[in-house]
């Protein structure tokens, strides 16, 4: 029986989700890839595990993470109901609708029958009463952001959700979903959007109307999918997401791609006594607006890797020149390829 760390408290930072009650741990642990049914259900216990036993209490879903799509919340819903149910309010668990799920017309997008359709089947499936954070996975160009917005808001009214939150909205469109939650009193607290140091248009868009907003950001991708880590310095793995064809995300080409950046901040990490992958956690969570950086894993070790960033967070304007420098030498990158 898994009995969780009794330090798991001692050095993890916890931060408030804008002018929210809620705190985030730092660090938080997606499960969209490495968690499905074709996935070995013992490693991921360990990579949860070790999550939980470091201080993370920020663990991310969504309807279609997989694959196959809900197995990542079947995989969760069993780890909470053999280990981690008496630690449920210790958790901070979210889920996700918006993207596609089932077929016919309901089962993507943004309408009220969608979302609400949707956050009952993924509570089923992890066997919780309530998810702490529900987001609307990304806005529906054809229906009325009003409509989306209240179906978040009658999960929240019906007790099947505590907050809301949009991801990979535009600072326009948050800003409208913002004021419709405003006057509905509904408990927005987070946006989530893709952000790291190889994809940073969210910086002049989303993060000031966040911060305009009293709201926060938990950052998606923070490692870019590994690319950001000394994965690829020596090429591409085997066991490597890249090389991976249930993963159509990541692409060796990319990997090619941004070699010689990845190389160049590699020597500026280790300068700083840092893993590359510690110092792109370090550099986003400088930005006011994100309380935590979500990270993926394949493996506990790189949880542990990865949660050392917290100790050293300081950057000196050298280190910060050297990163800028180096970021606007990268070439533009075709991420849709
Ligand atoms: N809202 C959205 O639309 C959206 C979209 C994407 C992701 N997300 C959320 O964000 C979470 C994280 O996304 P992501 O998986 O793309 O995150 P990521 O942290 O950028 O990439 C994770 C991958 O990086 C590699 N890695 C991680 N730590 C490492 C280390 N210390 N050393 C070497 N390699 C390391 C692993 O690759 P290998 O598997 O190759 O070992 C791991 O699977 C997701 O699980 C999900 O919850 C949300």
């Amino acid at each position: 029986m898994y009995q969780a760390n009794e330090h798991r408290y001692d050095k993890m930072i916890y931060n408030r989700v804008g002018n929210s009650g809620l705190k985030l741990s730092a660090i938080s642990l997606g499960l969209w890839n490495n968690f499905g049914s074709v996935d070995k259900y013992e490693t991921q216990k360990k990579i949860v595990h070790k999550a939980f036993d470091l201080g993370i209490t920020y663990f991310d879903l969504a309807n279609n993470y997989g694959p196959e799509p809900g197995s990542a919340e079947e995989n969760f819903g069993r780890m909470l109901a053999s280990d981690l149910k008496p630690y449920r309010d210790e958790l901070v668990i979210a889920s996700k609708a918006g993207y596609v799920m089932w077929p016919g017309p309901y089962g993507n997008w943004g309408s009220r029958k969608s979302i609400i359709a949707s956050a009952d089947q993924s509570l089923l499936r992890t066997g919780l009463d309530y998810f702490d954070i529900f987001y609307s996975h990304r806005a529906d160009p054809e229906t009325d952001p009003e409509e989306t917005a209240m179906a978040l808001d009658q999960l929240v009214r019906s007790g099947k959700a505590l907050y809301v939150g949009l991801s990979n909205y535009s600072g326009a469109q948050i800003k409208v979903m913002a004021d419709i939650f405003h006057e509905n009193h509904t408990p927005f607290i987070i946006d989530q959007p893709r952000y790291n140091m190889l994809n940073r248009e969210v910086e002049n868009d989303v993060f000031p109307e966040l911060v305009a907003e009293k709201k926060g950001a938990v950052s998606f991708s923070s490692l870019c999918q590994g690319l950001l880590t000394n994965k690829y310095l020596n090429g591409i793995p085997e066991d490597s997401r890249a090389n991976k064809s249930t993963i159509p995300f990541l692409h060796p080409a990319q990997v090619e791609q941004t070699l010689k950046t990845v190389k160049d901040l590699n020597a500026v990490a280790a300068d700083r006594n840092q893993s590359l992958a510690q110092m792109a956690l370090a550099w986003n969570l400088r930005q006011p607006a994100i309380a935590s950086v979500l990270i993926g894993a394949s493996r506990p070790e790189q949880v542990v890797d990865n949660v050392a960033a917290l100790d050293n967070l300081e950057f000196s304007e050298d280190e910060c020149n050297r990163i800028d420098e180096i970021l606007s030498a990268q070439p533009e990158i075709d991420w849709q390829a």
